[in-house]
């Protein structure tokens, strides 16, 4: 079969390390497939710019556009708002299915942009956006859609987890924490989002979507970074016997009116030291999920990073591909638009 025409946009962190499994695993992906995945561009801003990874220089390009146009996938990893959202835009007008590691976007404009897909029937695949390696939006939409998931808790941003447990067990300071991360290629390009709470909230919108059915946004979501905790904080949790982690919560709720919904919180919480989300180290994230009969599930794993990332970049790229082989519809179910009413008694279940 012919190949299929990859764009990629972006040549950052993750990006970098897409494109390398693109062209390093090219055999591999091409008999998972059926077909070769060509790469046949990275849309960059400078295309002179240092990066984690070096495709071939032919590749790179300024012209994000001509790219998309032309690209029966497209992989969006350049993050923020725009041109992402113009972008990504185009790709799903014109039926081309594209896979997204952007959070922020779609804490943001999600609904439009998955309303957009379901009209062209092209896909629109995230599994990159929440926890990094860790496959858990699959198992919130699919594995778990016969269930009713009542409570979903996190750490979900690898940046923060990195500076409390660096803060916790080895005394350090917060500055040169976050240098670390930032070196390492955890945080943000604008760090101030994994800080302030503002990449876990996006998690928290997409985590809540996903699990209760109803498009949750970043405006949903209370938020509180980490950014006021103090070595003395760490020590005087330590002697108590706790640890304090970043968790982002979203638990079904029902309002004194009996509205039923979700509730959203990102803040750094005191977790006793014997809690599994407790002993989650380092850039790694975990989700705690909670289904009425499920149970409790636990979903552990590189949070953040170019390659972990990029994984789940490629997963979700390998099954686009393979439904395209195939012939078959590229459309996902996308979120209800209203949460079934749940009386009081069945909410307070989930306290
Ligand atoms: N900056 C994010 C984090 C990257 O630290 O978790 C992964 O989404």
């Amino acid at each position: 079969p012919a190949a299929l025409k990859v764009a990629l946009l972006g040549g950052g962190t993750v990006g970098s390390q897409a494109a390398r499994i693109l062209t390093e695993d090219a055999e591999a992906l091409r008999d998972r497939v059926g077909a070769p995945l060509e790469l046949t561009g990275i849309a960059v801003r400078s295309r002179g710019a240092e990066r984690d990874w070096r495709a071939d220089p032919a590749l790179y390009t300024t012209d994000a556009e001509a790219l998309v146009d032309g690209a029966d996938i497209v992989i969006e990893l350049m993050g923020g708002i725009e041109p992402a959202r113009t972008l990504i835009r185009r790709a799903l007008a014109a039926g081309t299915s594209v896979i997204t590691g952007n959070k922020a976007l779609l804490a943001q404009h999600g609904e439009e942009l998955f309303a957009l897909a379901s009209e062209t029937g092209a896909q629109l695949s995230f599994e990159a956006a929440v926890a990094g390696a860790i496959p858990i939006l699959r198992p919130l939409r699919d594995s778990l859609s016969g269930d009713t998931v009542t409570r979903v808790m996190g750490i979900a941003n690898g940046t923060t987890n990195f500076i409390l447990d660096r803060m916790d067990t080895e005394g350090a300071d917060f500055a040169d924490a976050l240098a670390e991360a930032q070196r390492l290629g955890y945080a943000e390009a604008d760090p101030t989002a994994d800080v302030g709470g503002l990449d876990a909230a996006a998690k928290a919108a997409i985590l809540a979507t996903l699990s209760f059915g109803a498009p949750y946004t970043l405006d949903d979501v209370a938020v509180e970074g980490i950014t006021a905790i103090t070595a003395e904080d760490n020590a005087a949790a330590a002697d108590a016997g706790y640890v304090i982690k970043l968790l982002a919560i979203a638990e079904r709720a029902t309002a004194e009116d009996g509205t039923s919904g979700a509730v959203l919180r990102v803040h750094p919480t005191l977790l006793p030291r014997e809690h599994p989300l407790a002993s989650v180290r380092g850039a790694y994230n975990a989700v705690f999920v909670e289904a009425e009969n499920a149970g409790q599930l636990m979903f552990y794993g590189p949070g953040a990073g170019g390659a972990p990332t990029a994984s789940a970049v490629m997963g979700d790229v390998v099954s686009i591909a393979q439904r395209i082989v195939r012939g078959g519809p590229a459309r996902l179910r996308t979120p209800v638009a209203h949460l079934p009413a749940l009386d009081a008694a069945e909410a307070s279940t989930s306290c």
